[in-house]
């Protein structure tokens, strides 16, 4: 019987050639996605596409195959709940938005749950060619080189992702806009809420905020940020917890206090 190191270290080596192989399908469509249909879902900003859904069931079988009693939850199919413990949260494509726009601020994001926690996490942003992995108590890396993140940034001297959508009023972004503003801090949105969470690990963002997000979203970023020494607020994945959405704040050690209170978390 595989130890739970070695269980961890399969999947983890399994999260980050599927994200390799989904990101260059994702690819081929971006690269030809004026042919792509384009849907909507909650209204005119939620779109979604073949590429979307193609991407998920590559990974769905990928995991099905591996790792058949691993539950599995992915935006575009929902959720399969398993027996082994370890349940798989999948965005196949994050910032589709910029995708189906022709920008590069898109990834496959893909996180392993374990003991109700983020394990796993890996984002890969294939326009930008860049992989970022971590695993709990691994560190976390960008291709392969470590991420360690430097307390004296802080909103002051560092920029903040802010992330918007459907789900709250705009008024209430516009407040949390307004507040970082008056801090002295300032704010930056590339449409991919994921991708921006991996900006944090990397130091490259000193923290990002978004009123409502779901685990696809946000549990990969979560597991790189806290392996290279960021906070992030609890995001409960417990039961039905698991498919609801929560607010999502995660920031770098210098920047924690003041991000906490200007989200008002
Ligand atoms: C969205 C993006 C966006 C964020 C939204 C997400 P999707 O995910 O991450 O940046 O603001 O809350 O829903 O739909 O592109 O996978
Ligand atoms: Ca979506
Ligand atoms: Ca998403
Ligand atoms: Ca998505």
């Amino acid at each position: 019987m595989a130890s739970q190191t070695s269980r961890l270290d399969m999947r983890f080596i399994l999260a980050q050639a599927m994200a390799k192989e989904a990101g260059k399908v994702a690819l081929d469509y971006f690269n030809r996605r004026e042919t792509l249909v384009i849907e909507t879902k909650r209204d005119l900003q939620d779109v979604v596409s073949v590429a979307d859904r193609e991407v998920e069931n590559l990974i769905r079988a990928r995991v099905a195959e591996a790792n058949p009693h691993d539950g599995f939850l992915g935006e575009e199919y929902g959720l399969m709940e398993g027996t082994s413990g370890y349940t798989w949260v999948v965005d196949p494509i994050d910032g589709t938005s910029p995708f189906v726009n022709g920008m590069p601020n898109w990834c496959v994001s893909i996180a392993v749950l374990h003991g109700g926690r983020p394990v796993i996490g890996v984002i890969y942003a294939p326009c930008f060619n860049e992989l970022y992995a971590a695993a709990s108590g691994k560190g976390a890396t960008l291709d392969g080189k470590a991420l360690s993140l430097d307390p004296a940034r802080t909103i002051h001297n560092s920029v903040t992702g802010i992330g918007a959508n459907n789900y709250v009023t705009p008024a209430f972004v516009g407040k949390m806009v307004e507040d970082l503003l008056e801090a002295g801090g300032n704010f930056i949105r590339n449409g991919s809420g994921a991708l921006m969470l991996a900006y944090v690990a990397a130091g490259r963002l000193v923290g990002y905020y978004e009123p409502y997000m779901h685990a696809w979203d946000c549990m990969a970023g979560f597991c790189l940020i806290e392996e290279s020494g960021g906070y992030y607020h609890p995001f409960d994945v417990s039961g039905d917890n698991l498919t609801k959405g929560a607010p999502v704040l995660a920031t770098g050690p210098g920047a924690k206090d003041d991000l906490i209170k200007i989200a008002g978390l």
